[in-house]
Order: C-alpha cells, then structure tokens, then sequence
C-alpha cells in the first residue's frame, strides 16, 4: 500500500478537515486561471473529489478525469452530487497512464508536497496535457505557515513534539514552485499566493474537525497518549484566536503556480 493510501483512509473526515477549505481556495484558483470553458481536464490526486467538484462548478469542462491513489478518498468522490461527470480512478502522479497530449488542462490541487518527486509530477502532467494546454497547480504554503492545520503544529510544537509534514513540503514555496514549472520546460509560468479564511464556529468544531485520523499529522495525533492529547487540547485552547462568543477564525494561505505547454 501506498503512503497516500495509508494517510488519507477517510474521504467524509477529509471533508470535514480539509475538502471545505479546498473548495474555498479552488474558487479564487479558477477565477485566477482564467481559462476557456469546454475544455478536457485532468485533476491529478483529486482526493474525495472537493477539487473535482469546484474544478467542474467553475470550468464548465467538456471531460473530467480525476486520479488518486487513495481507494477510500476514490469512493467518497464518487457520491458526490457535485461530480458526477468525473470519471476517478485510481492512478499516481509520477507514473499517469495516460497516452500524451491527452488533455487540454492538468491540476494538482494540495498534492505536490506529498510526491516523493515533484518534478516528475510536473512532467508528466506536462506529458498529457497537448501543446498550448494548461498545467496548474497549488499548494498551501507549508514552510511559510500556510496550511489551515497550522495551529496544530504549533501548538504540538510548543509541547516539544514535532508532527510530521509532507514529504516535500519545500515545493510549496512560490519560488520552488516557479522553478518546478520552469525547469519541466513550460512557458508563461506565473504564480500567486491566494489567501483564505479559516473559521470554526468554536472550540469542539475545530478539535473534531481536525483531531481525526487523515493526513500525516492527523495520524501522528492517533500515537498521542491521552495525557498529552489533554495537553495539547489545553496548548490550542491558549493559541487559538479566539472571539468572545468562542468563533475561531484565521487565515490560511496557498501559492498556485500555472504555465503553458509550449508548442513544438
Ligand atoms: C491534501 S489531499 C488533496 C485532495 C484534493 N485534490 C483536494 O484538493 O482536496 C492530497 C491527495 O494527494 C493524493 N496523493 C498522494 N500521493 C499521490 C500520488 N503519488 N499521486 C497522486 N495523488 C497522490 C492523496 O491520496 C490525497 O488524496
């Protein structure tokens, strides 16, 4: 079994943790691509499908194909209402069995930092997508503190524990994103970091939202002992910016990168 396999095993708690956010930054990535409609995409790691389901809300795509590893993420984004024109499949980024020039558009929604080799990611999502096509992704900034699991790090990390992240958490920057695309060979590469608000409507919300077992950190949280588990409860009631009615709200940040498959 893959590592993404044994990470992401619960595509509704995903949901939850993660896809709402997803969809929230998916809104201000597509607006800010500005592509024409009708087009044949590929949504590569697509997860429950929360990337699918905006990507299609927002694109009007002629096709969709949506890859994951994750069978448990896989079957959750096949029930969604949202997606049903999708085809998903089980498929890796680094190895896409796909024929070239296969594609009018290519994403990575929140999937770059977990390959093992970002640039082979980025080529074979350059190989599939034809001439004058899109390759696209974006990734919360996770070296800067983008990521809307960030207080959880934090407050682990004020207890002398360090959570794990992704492996490739570097390729999340603008610039090692702007170098990924440059160095695969694509063309009109621009990136932009896109910014959202995370919001819990109070402390249970966010500790059941995100104390679940999905994702590096929410399965190193599983190993906790009650102890600190309690502790750490007690660490993010401290932190986390809370308002007088209990409303927890912050920002979370990605950096999105696009380019063009040149023409031969
Ligand atoms: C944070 S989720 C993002 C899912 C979805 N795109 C979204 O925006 O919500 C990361 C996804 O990357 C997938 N993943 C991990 N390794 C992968 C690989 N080698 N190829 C494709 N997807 C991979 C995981 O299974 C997981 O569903």
């Amino acid at each position: 079994m893959s590592e993404a396999s044994q990470i992401f095993t619960d595509g509704k708690a995903y949901e939850r943790m993660m896809g709402r956010w997803t969809r929230r930054v998916g809104r201000a990535f597509f607006a800010w691509l500005d592509v024409p409609d009708g087009l044949r995409w590929l949504d590569i790691g697509c997860g429950n499908g929360a990337s699918t389901e905006e990507l299609i809300a927002r694109c009007a795509p002629a096709a969709v194909e949506a890859i994951d590893p994750s069978e448990y993420q896989l079957a959750y984004a096949r029930t969604r209402d949202g997606a049903g024109m999708a085809n998903f499949q089980k498929g890796d980024a680094q190895a896409l069995a796909f024929d070239n020039d296969s594609f009018d558009a290519a994403i990575m929604a929140l999937v770059i930092s977990f390959l093992p080799d970002p640039a082979k990611g980025v080529s074979e999502m350059k190989r599939v997508v034809r001439p004058g096509g899109w390759a696209a992704a974006y990734m919360w900034d996770i070296p800067g503190g983008g990521a809307p699991i960030q207080p959880l790090h934090d407050a682990l990390h004020s207890l002398g524990i360090d959570a794990p992240r992704p492996t490739s958490s570097g390729a999340s920057t603008k610039d090692a994103l702007q170098e990924l695309w440059e160095a695969a060979g694509l063309a009109s590469v621009a990136t932009r970091t896109l910014r959202i608000e995370v919001a819990y409507s109070n402390f249970d919300d966010f500790w059941d939202s995100n104390a679940v077992p999905v994702g590096p950190i929410g399965k190193s949280l599983e190993e906790l002992s009650p102890q600190v588990k309690a502790q750490l409860r007690e660490r993010l009631r401290e932190q986390l910016p809370t308002a007088p009615d209990g409303r927890i709200a912050y920002e979370a940040f990605c950096n999105a990168v696009t380019g063009r498959v040149p023409e031969r």
